[in-house]
C-alpha cells in the first residue's frame, strides 16, 4: 500500500493533465497485471480490504478527467480514501471508500431469490427469516463490539449473523425449544467462524411482554443495545406455541397490537436514544379481508414519537411448498378477485430523543 500510495503522491505533482494521466495508466496496468484482488492495508490500526477492481474505478475516473484541477480533485480523494477513515456514527462504514460496499442494499425493495445457507443457517424453523435480512440492517446499523438485542429470537438468525459481524447479540424467546436451537446453532458456529472470545451471545428463554426481562439484562448482561431487530409472529398465521403470551395467540389485532406495544417498550428501555431499530412483518387475510398488520403496527410505532425512516418490501422467495401449489392459489385469487402475498415488510425506525 505505501509503495501505490507514494506513486499516486508522485502523480500529485503532475504539471500537465497528459503527464498525469500517463502516470496513473502506468499504475492501473500495474493492478490489471494482478487480477482481482484483495487489497489489506491499516489506517489508525484499524484493517481496510480494498478490491483492485474498486480502485480501478478511481483510477480511470482520473484518467477520463478533462482537466488537470479535475484530475488532481479525484487524486486527492483517492489519497484521502485510503488514508483518512470517514464514518457516519452508526456503522462501521468507510465513507471514503462508500463505492466499496456494493453488496450493502439502499433500495426499498429486496428481491432474494435465495435464502443464505452457509454456516448453520437453516430454514428448518417454521418462520425465521432468511439471514440476509439481519446482515444487511447489523451493517448499517451497528459497528463492531456494539449490543444487538432481539426479542424474538426463534431459532437465532439474528445471533448468528450478529456473531459473525463480531457485534454483541443478546435474545429472547418464550419457547425453550427455540432458545434451545437457537444456542446449538450459535455454539457450533463460534467454532466454524473462529468467533473471537470477546463477541457475546447471551439467550434468555422469557416472555418479551414482561419487563422483568429489561431488568434481567441490565444487571448481568448490559444496560444498552445500540440496535432492535423484531420480527414478531405475523399475529396468528403460524401458531408458535400454546403459550397465552405469545403473539400468535392474541384473540384479535388490538390485543396483537397491544402486545407487541408492549415488547416494543420494554425492548426500547434498552436502545440508546436516535439509534435505529428494525421490524419484520407480514399482513395477513381474515375471511377474505386484507388485514394491513404491517401498516397498522407502523402507525402505532410513529405515533409513539418515532422516526420512520425507511418503509422495504422484500419479496417472499418461492419455497418448494409454494410452488406446488402455485396454480391452485392462482385459481383462487382470480376467481376471488383478491391477490396472492408476496413481500413482507421491513420498517426501519430511529428511537426518538424521549424515553419511549
Ligand atoms: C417469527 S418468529 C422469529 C424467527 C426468528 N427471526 C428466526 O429467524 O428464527 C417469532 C418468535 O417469537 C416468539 N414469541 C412469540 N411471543 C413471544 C413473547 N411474548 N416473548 C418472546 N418471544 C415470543 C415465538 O416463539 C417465535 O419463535
Amino acid at each position: 500500500m505505501t509503495d501505490l500510495l507514494k506513486k499516486l503522491k508522485k502523480a500529485e505533482a503532475a504539471e500537465n493533465i497528459a503527464d498525469l494521466r500517463l502516470l496513473i495508466s502506468k499504475i492501473s496496468d500495474e493492478l490489471t497485471s494482478q487480477n482481482e484482488q484483495l487489497i489489506e492495508f491499516y489506517i489508525s490500526g484499524q484493517k481496510i480490504v480494498i478490491k483492485t477492481s474498486s480502485l480501478q474505478k478511481d483510477l480511470q475516473q482520473i484518467i477520463d478527467s478533462k482537466t488537470i484541477e479535475r484530475a488532481k480533485y479525484y487524486l486527492k480523494r483517492l489519497i484521502n480514501s485510503l488514508t483518512e477513515f470517514k464514518f457516519s456514527g452508526i456503522n462501521d462504514i468507510n465513507l471514503n471508500r462508500w463505492r466499496d460496499y456494493d453488496d450493502i442494499l439502499t433500495d426499498s425493495l429486496w428481491i432474494f431469490n435465495k435464502r443464505d445457507s452457509s454456516g448453520k443457517h437453516t430454514a428448518q424453523y417454521w418462520g425465521n427469516f432468511i439471514p440476509q435480512i439481519p446482515n444487511q440492517l447489523l451493517r448499517r446499523y451497528t459497528k463492531k463490539s456494539e449490543w444487538v438485542l432481539d426479542p424474538f429470537l426463534g431459532s437465532g438468525t439474528t445471533m448468528l449473523e450478529a456473531q459473525r459481524l463480531e457485534r454483541n447479540c443478546v435474545g429472547i424467546d418464550l419457547q425453550k425449544k427455540a432458545a434451545d436451537v437457537a444456542r446449538k446453532l450459535v455454539k457450533e458456529e463460534r467454532v466454524e467462524f473462529n468467533v473471537p472470545e470477546n463477541v457475546k451471545s447471551k439467550i434468555l428463554v422469557g416472555d418479551s411482554t414482561n419487563p422483568a426481562f429489561v431488568n434481567k439484562i441490565k444487571s448481568s448482561i448490559t444496560d444498552k443495545v445500540q440496535f432492535i431487530m423484531m420480527h414478531p409472529p405475523y399475529w396468528d398465521i403460524i401458531k408458535f406455541s400454546g403459550d397465552k403470551n405469545d403473539l400468535s395467540n392474541a384473540s384479535s389485532e388490538e390485543a396483537f397490537l397491544s402486545m407487541f406495544e408492549k415488547v416494543l417498550d420494554n425492548s426500547l428501555d434498552l436502545l440508546e436514544p436516535e439509534r435505529y431499530f428494525a421490524v419484520v412483518i407480514g399482513d395477513k387475510y381474515s375471511k377474505g379481508d386484507w388485514i394491513p398488520l404491517g401498516f397498522d403496527l407502523m402507525n402505532m410505532i410513529k405515533a409513539k414519537g418515532h422516526k420512520l425512516k425507511s418503509i422495504v418490501v422484500k419479496n417472499f422467495e418461492d419455497t418448494t411448498a409454494k410452488r406446488n401449489t402455485k396454480d391452485l392459489w392462482r385459481y383462487r385469487a382470480i376467481a376471488g378477485g383478491f391477490y396472492i402475498f408476496k413481500h413482507e415488510y421491513i420498517f426501519i425506525f430511529q428511537k426518538s430523543k424521549r424515553k419511549k
